[in-house]
């Protein structure tokens, strides 16, 4: 029986086994014992046993590491400051297209990023039957004791210049029956906050229910009308938010396409921008294309991608249909090339304090503040967004991805330098694809 085939088996105690007997169970469930699989999941530990340790302690059940490339895009100018880029992505061509971008750019003043507003968001989701006035003159005597009563968590961060900046209550009774809220906002400075976040939360969480338990005018209600049913931040920042843009002249975007006029190449810009603005299908893909550069930064300098993702998607829906998150236009004789993305991460606390290439990715960037970091993590968006495009309105993204796309298929075929070198010359005028590829290879193989 292969691994495909072989019944699935339930374990327990699992997580109790150690790192050896873990990759032992896994080797003889799914590889028939195969001491080789062993070797393979060990390869790949750190030869620095108490680096491995590290990295085994970032999560749970954790048998081996899963290399990612770690690589740069130089020549940023953001802000009239220079940045090489670390970016960590699987996909070839996205650190290509983020590099070429930054050349395109520099030249043309670079690109502009300010940070709009830093406030985070939580909340207490309850349920509440009573009277709506009682509800709103318990919040009024509640409100003071929630920001006193978390004083102990708050303090550092007060310190800091953050905080708690408000609490409201919500009512949303019109969406759900009984549905209320507390919804917080917070300042976190250069943490992203998930854990200041959610431990101010519980404490309101708990203050709210024993102050209900004491507050008079609800014991008219013989059972206890609140009812907190969860506590937790919410990843939706929209007001957690950078802008970004790149302007040049129409004159200056002359040789941006070798025999097509700037006004043209910039007309098809904006076209095929105002498309993502119209329509969900392909303004997801644009997005996908936004997240290539955010995401690759973001991963590298140790945040949390899939916060970063899921706010970013809510906010392209925020008007009720999913949209482009950059926008072009062309004002006289301006073409400006812009993204407003909320981005909430961190530069001190999580990963960025432990994973030793974070430190790299900070150190490189200069140890920039949070703020900074969601100007360079949006400029990457920018960059990758606006690469694609470019190829997508003239020459099509197939060309520039099969180039890469050839050296890999070449590498699962095990070719030589010169084989390389002789395929790559051949498919400048011929379709890449897999059988292509190996008849290619099979013909130069029987010829030598
Ligand atoms: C591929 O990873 C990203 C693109 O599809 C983005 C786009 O279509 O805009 C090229």
């Amino acid at each position: 029986m292969d691994s495909k085939t072989k019944a699935q088996q339930f374990v327990e105690g699992f997580s109790k086994l150690s790192k050896t007997e873990k990759i032992n169970w896994i080797v003889k469930q799914y590889f028939d014992g195969d001491q080789q699989v062993f070797k393979e999941f060990e390869n790949y530990w750190h030869k620095d046993p108490s680096q491995q340790k590290l990295y085994d302690e970032f999560s749970e059940n954790t048998l081996t590491n899963y290399y990612m490339p770690f690589g740069v895009a130089p020549n940023f100018l953001i802000n009239n400051e220079v940045y090489t880029l670390p970016m960590v992505i699987e996909e070839s061509s996205v650190v290509a297209a983020a590099s070429k971008s930054a050349k395109f750019w520099r030249d043309k003043g670079g690109f502009h990023a300010e940070v709009l507003d830093i406030q985070k968001i939580g909340q207490v989701h309850f349920m509440y039957s009573g009277d709506k006035a009682i509800l709103q003159e318990f919040f009024k005597m509640l409100k003071p004791k929630l920001i006193r009563d978390t004083h102990s968590i708050t303090r550092n961060m007060k310190k800091r210049g953050g905080g708690i900046l408000d609490i409201e209550l919500i009512d949303k009774t019109n969406d759900l029956e009984n549905y209320y809220q507390l919804r917080a906002s917070f300042n976190t400075c250069d943490s992203m906050g998930a854990n200041f976040i959610n431990s101010c939360l519980e404490k309101f969480a708990e203050v709210m229910r024993a102050e209900a338990g004491e507050f008079a005018p609800f014991d008219i209600y013989k059972e206890p009308v609140v009812d907190v049913v969860m506590s937790i931040l919410s990843n939706y920042t929209p007001d957690c938010i950078v802008r970004v843009s790149a302007s040049c002249t129409l004159e200056e975007l002359v040789d941006a396409v070798p025999g097509m006029g700037g006004r043209e190449f910039a007309d098809r810009v904006v076209r095929a921008v105002k498309i993502a603005e119209v329509d969900p299908y392909r303004a997801t893909t644009h997005n996908k294309g936004i997240f290539n550069g955010i995401d690759s930064v973001i991963l590298a300098t140790g945040n949390d991608f899939r916060a970063v993702e899921a706010c970013g998607h809510t906010y392209a829906a925020r008007n009720g249909r999913y949209s482009s998150l950059s926008h072009a236009d062309i004002n006289g004789n301006i073409f400006t090339y812009s993204l407003e993305v909320p981005l909430s991460v961190g530069t001190v606390g999580g990963l960025t304090n432990l994973h030793p290439l974070v430190k790299r990715a900070m150190n490189m960037l200069g140890n920039p503040n949070a703020e900074k970091l969601m100007m360079i993590a949006a400029t990457a968006g920018l960059a990758n967004n606006f690469s694609a495009i470019k190829s997508l309105v003239t020459d099509g993204i197939q060309k520039g991805h099969m180039k890469m796309h050839l050296l890999n298929i070449l590498k699962t075929m095990d070719a030589s330098f010169e084989e390389v070198e002789a395929a790559k010359k051949y498919f400048t005028d011929n379709v890449v694809s897999y059988p292509a590829v190996r008849n290619f290879l099979i013909s130069v193989r029987s010829n030598s």
